[in-house]
């Protein structure tokens, strides 16, 4: 019975009693295969568990499921090692949330986390022990499907999104009801694939890894992550699968990283392919001696190759038992040597509990859309009964539409009827998310021309973003710019819904004509309320982008924590940093978004004009709501360093903060700001703190034009090394 609480000494004991074979067992993850994450399948049998070759598993749940096939490793293996149990649970399990990606634009720590609890509690009743999130890489080029899943194109902002889905995933504890442990993912610098194409090599400079990739990562360390995953790419010429100096000498040397690094899906084998090893052996061997605790469905990379590179001294059975500890030490915190089964059920939650976790849905999908044009008070629409029509492959939660991936998602024109139930609804399709046809299209036409108001429901299918799919031209497909044109050309007031998992490229004639164009990203369960919510006015739009959205894909990558140039745009000077054919700025700059409201920010102030080593300053500004509606503000702190030895983007983001006010209502925002968050990496990439002024920029998005200004001077000795 020792060995079934998962102290150190028990953990000890086990090990001194594991053979290579169950050693290298608890290394080993493999799939069960109830969803396909990857290309490679397998079959699990139970003689693979009962024998002890298998450590943990991913992509299977349901408590009767998982009861039985941990009762096969709990009671028919002969050390009788729990199984962990895993899943990608990105944005809910039952109830689904909007799309990371849509989620982060409510700029919101608190609901962040409280989605993040809610899919935990449901995972913890559905046997899964542990989740492959939060995806936390930043992410600057659209092309990139995989901005979906994560927090967009700022460090501070992925930091903030990996602590709070942190505190809701894992609790207090891991063994608390309703924990489950997280993994931060991909490290690291995913998100720089060349030309946003999938899985390709990152090149990138050192300072650029250590100023943006890295951070997030750390800060996740730091709150406790239980596990990390190393990104599939190849970065600077080391893949990050078997990248030693980043996840051994960073990671658990300098960050103190004691927890699991499991390897994304097939990793460690696919070094091969990269060109680093001749076989699953040398493979085994880099990925292990790299820090590599798990190999995700590797092929036998660890199941054959561990033993061969132990044999050929490759790897010493001291790293592989360091791995298998870290390992056991996990299942030990999520409690599962006490009760293997604490995570099985019962898996529905009570009817009152849904309803909560419905409002969630709802709150969470609405606070995600982004009000992004709004021309002459197109919205919110009236209450009256006009005559509505919605139109778009998008709107009907059939065929690819992404709320059609749930039964009980309420699509848009329920969602809408419930919300105007004077308003007369017809629906046209229009035409495919990828294809048109004459006859769909005529249809869409004549039913906007016989209605007072069009709701426009275009974007991508939830297949069109994600892992595997990079596009080369992330906007509108020919198909619906046409469906589009020929609704604007009946001049009727065109309410544009945009279904993405990222940034799209819009044509400017759209823009132009919309009445008004809403984000809407995928919504997840509540999508269709949450429109209605949004559409009718019941709801104020708040929600602010995470990621500037191009003019055209040459501008590729636009992001707002640029460092100055030498020779600044100037319209009139040839011989200056612009483009011939486009402005350099984004279409929608980062932090942007609209409100029913028309609010204003003046009075910006410090409490002291200079601070010391350890001091911090005050930052007050004033917000104003002109009205006509209650809503909520969100304003961005910004800090210029203005001479430094390192030159410093011309805006770095400090914090962001909101404020709820009446219509006609003024108030006052805070934030405060220490020597830490002024330090930046010197020539030597060591952080250090460097007297002299600061801009301080407050405003309601990057966009520098509507920044206030305010300076303060740093006083520390000259170059202090902080
Ligand atoms: C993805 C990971 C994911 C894993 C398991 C991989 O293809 O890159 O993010 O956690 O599959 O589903």
């Amino acid at each position: 019975m020792m060995a079934q609480h998962g102290g150190d000494s028990e953990i000890e004991g086990l090990i001194a009693r594991m053979t290579l074979a169950e050693k290298v067992g608890q290394l080993t993850m493999l799939s069960g295969d109830l969803v396909k994450t990857g290309p490679v399948t397998t079959t699990v049998t139970a003689e693979a568990i009962t024998s002890g070759r298998i450590g943990s598993l991913l992509n299977v749940w349901g408590p009767e499921r998982v009861r039985e096939i941990q009762r096969l490793a709990v009671e028919e293996s002969r050390l009788k090692i729990p199984l962990f149990f895993s899943l990608d649970v990105l944005h809910g399990l039952n109830t689904v949330f909007p799309v990371p990606f849509g989620e982060g634009c409510a700029f919101d720590p608190e609901l962040w986390e409280k989605t993040a609890r809610v899919a935990a509690e449901e995972c913890a009743r559905e046997g899964i022990d542990l989740t492959f999130a939060p995806m936390i890489d930043v992410a600057r080029d659209p092309r990139w499907g995989r901005i979906v899943e994560g927090p967009g194109e700022d460090a501070l902002v992925a930091a903030r999104v990996a602590l709070a889905k942190l505190r809701g995933f894992q609790g207090a504890n891991l063994t608390d009801a309703g924990s489950i442990a997280a993994t931060v993912k991909h490290l690291a610098a995913y998100g720089a694939v060349r030309a946003g194409r999938e899985y390709t090599s990152v090149d990138i400079s050192e300072r650029l890894l250590h100023e943006v990739y890295l951070p997030p990562f750390r800060a996740a360390v730091e709150a406790g992550i239980a596990a990390i995953m190393p990104a599939f790419i190849d970065l600077n010429g080391t893949p990050m699968t078997a990248n030693a100096r980043v996840l051994n000498d960073i990671v658990r040397r300098q960050w103190g990283f004691s927890g699991v690094m499991v390897s994304d899906y097939g990793a460690v084998a696919e070094l091969i392919v990269h060109g680093v090893a001749r076989d699953l052996t040398e493979a085994a061997a880099l990925a292990l001696n790299a820090g590599v605790d798990i190999d995700m469905m590797g092929n036998g990379a660890y199941g054959d190759g561990l033993p061969q590179a132990l044999e050929r001294g490759l790897v010493t059975i001291e790293t592989i038992d360091a791995s298998v500890r870290r390992v056991l030490t996990l299942k030990a915190k999520l409690g599962l040597f006490a009760d293997p089964y604490r995570r099985c059920g019962p898996a529905r939650a009570a009817a009152e509990t849904r309803k909560a976790r419905r409002a969630l849905a709802r709150e969470a999908a609405c606070r995600s859309v982004v009000l992004l044009t709004n021309r002459d008070g197109a919205l919110p629409l009236r209450a009256g009964a006009d005559r509505i029509a919605v139109i778009g492959p998008l709107a009907d939660g059939k065929g690819d539409a992404p709320q059609a991936q749930d039964k009980r998602a309420i699509v848009v024109r329920d969602g809408l009827h419930a919300a105007l139930p004077k308003a007369t609804l017809a629906f046209a399709q229009g035409c495919l998310v990828e294809r048109g046809n004459r006859a769909a299209l005529t249809e869409a036409r004549a039913l906007a021309r016989d209605s007072d108001t069009v709701v426009l429901c275009l974007g991508e299918t939830m297949g069109m973003s994600g892992e595997a799919s990079s596009r080369t031209h992330p906007g509108l497909t020919e198909a619906q710019c046409a469906l589009a044109r020929a609704v604007l050309a009946q001049g009727k007031p065109v309410i544009v819904l945009l279904f993405s998992g990222r940034p799209l490229v819009l044509p400017d004639w759209l823009v132009a004509k919309a009445g008004a164009i809403l984000a809407v990203w995928f919504p997840g369960d509540a999508a269709g309320e949450a429109i209605g919510d949004v559409l009718s006015g019941h709801v104020n739009p708040g929600g602010r982008l995470t990621m500037s959205w191009p003019v055209d894909v040459g501008q590729i990558p636009v992001f707002f924590a640029e460092r100055p140039t030498g020779r600044p745009p100037l319209p009139e000077e040839h011989y200056s940093s612009k483009y011939l054919d486009m402005p350099n700025e984004p279409r929608f700059a980062f932090g942007h978004g609209l409100s029913y409201s028309r609010f204003t920010l003046d009075g910006l102030r410090l409490d002291r004009a200079a601070i010391g080593a350890g001091d911090t300053v005050e930052i007050a500004v004033d917000v104003t709501n002109h009205g006509p509606c209650a809503g909520e503000e969100m304003v961005f702190l910004f800090v210029r360093d203005l001479i430094s030895s390192i030159t410093r983007p011309a805006l770095e983001l400090k914090d962001f903060g909101k404020i709820a006010l009446a219509a006609g209502a003024r108030g006052t925002l805070r934030f405060r700001l220490g020597t830490d968050d002024l330090r930046f990496l010197g020539p030597d990439l060591r952080p250090m703190l460097e007297a002299g002024a600061f801009d301080i920029l407050v405003g309601q998005s990057a966009r520098a034009e509507g920044l206030l200004q305010a300076r303060f001077d740093l006083v520390v000795a000259a170059g202090k090394v902080a």
